[in-house]
């Protein structure tokens, strides 16, 4: 393997609308604290990927490759390995417990106990041609005392953990990684999407309130939800921005690729009522080929129908998890599509929740593409690395974080490695 790359931190985000990868690297400070800099970032158009399911292989690696060299051109030199968001409708989330006996004849438990009983609430039975990508452990119980966040060096001779499981589908992590491999990358590990997101866009104390992530992308609109600092549901609903551009397009009767795209991001917002009855738009003025005005209330009507619609799944998960309405930290919102205006006031009402956008935290950076909100996930996945890297070299003791998966899958697929 090549290692011009160094230090630096690369992230991998594949969407349906866009490839988008980002490159950074720690920083020591004067404090002695470290500080990620995010170095360079790019994005290119997307291929071959509906819904997070990537349908060829060969547009992938294209778009990957274009997006390669963009985000080289800003760093200077080359990068060959990153961490690769994996996301779409294959994913599935549950939770598992895992029990075992502490080994110790003087019962006090070892980290390598409480990897035993990780290991045990991994093995749960995974649905057929399925992997697991995460074990997140939630809370460990200690000879029957609950809600313990660390238990090493405790004392006890049963140890518990409960965890969210995170698993995809093999055939698309295949696929996927192939397209990675395909575009000259090696895979330090892949991250669920929203998890890499959600260590970019909210502070630990909001994790520890609770509070709620959504990513609201081209064809799916992902969301993540924490309490206590940890993860305690995940979803990936099959609706995003794009369907608002082709309502758009049904409801001007005007063609979704360009005209109906470009009228949602010019004039889309989801405030009909605040938009004077009388404005108008002209289709033209944006490049139609023929005049035709349109209401700018119907406009927004049109949208925020299906905004709401969105909002109102987002919601359904929360209500299956009894956590409608009842994040004190709320809900930050991330992907290109967040940028509707008006979108963080109507989750407001329909989700009864404080609402925001989320931009990076604690992140310095020599580009300005870090604060759009499309790249959240790109980023956050360098910052998801750099927390591993610190981890791997004994930076953050305790760190519960567990991103092994690759590390057990290269074996099985290196006959892909090229
Ligand atoms: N300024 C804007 N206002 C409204 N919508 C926007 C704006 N800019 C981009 N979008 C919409 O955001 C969507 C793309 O979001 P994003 O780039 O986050 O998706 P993706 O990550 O490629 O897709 P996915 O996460 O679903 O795989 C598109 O439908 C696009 O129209
Ligand atoms: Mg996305």
């Amino acid at each position: 393997m090549k290692s011009s790359q160094g230090n630096l931190i690369g992230g991998l985000d594949i969407g349906s609308n866009s490839v988008r990868m980002a490159v950074g690297q720690l920083l020591g400070k004067e404090n002695g604290n470290l500080e990620l800099q995010i170095l360079g970032a790019a994005e290119f158009s997307s291929e071959g990927v509906q819904k997070g399911v990537v349908n060829s292989i060969e547009d992938v690696v294209s778009s990957i490759s274009a997006c390669l060299e963009r985000v080289e051109r800003m760093v200077g030199v080359p990068i060959d390995s990153v961490w690769v968001g994996i996301s779409g409708l294959h994913i599935l989330s549950q939770s598992s417990k895992g029990v075992v006996a502490v080994s110790k004849a003087n019962s006090e438990i070892t980290e390598e106990d409480v990897n035993r009983a990780l290991e045990a609430a991994r093995s749960i039975a995974t649905p057929l041609n399925y992997e697991v990508l995460h074990v997140l452990p939630r809370h460990y119980t200690v000879d029957g005392q609950t809600s313990i966040k660390d238990p090493t060096s405790m004392t006890g001779v049963r140890l518990e953990v409960d965890t969210q499981i995170i698993l995809g589908s093999s055939s698309q992590i295949k696929n996927l990684t192939k397209a990675v491999y395909r575009a000259g990358l090696d895979i330090e590990d892949l991250v669920l999407s929203i998890i890499a997101t959600s260590e970019i866009v909210v502070t630990k104390r909001q994790k520890e309130l609770g509070v709620m992530v959504v990513n609201v992308g081209g064809t799916t609109t992902a969301m993540a939800v924490f309490e206590e600092g940890e993860l305690i549901h995940t979803a990936i609903i099959p609706l995003g921005s794009q369907n608002i551009t082709n309502d758009i397009a049904m409801g001007l009767q005007i063609p979704p690729e360009d005209i109906a795209e470009r009228v949602k991001i010019e004039y889309g917002d989801c405030n009909p009522d605040s938009t004077n009855k009388r404005d108008e738009v002209d289709l033209f003025d944006i490049g139609a080929a023929d005049h035709q005005i349109v209401k700018k209330k119907f406009l927004s009507e049109i949208v925020s129908a299906r905004v709401e619609e969105i909002l109102q799944k987002v919601d359904d998960e929360l209500r299956k998890i009894q956590r409608s309405g009842m994040l004190p930290a709320g809900v930050v919102f991330t992907g290109a599509g967040a940028k509707l205006p008006g979108l963080v006031g109507l989750a407001k009402k329909v989700l009864r929740l404080p609402a925001n956008l989320g931009y990076p935290l604690n992140v310095v950076s020599v580009t300005d593409k870090v604060n759009d909100l499309g790249f959240a996930t790109a980023v956050g996945l360098v910052k998801w690395g750099s927390e591993m890297q610190g981890k791997a070299h004994g930076q953050k003791p305790g760190s519960k974080k567990i991103g092994d998966f690759f590390g057990r899958l290269k074996k099985g697929l290196s006959d892909l490695i090229p």
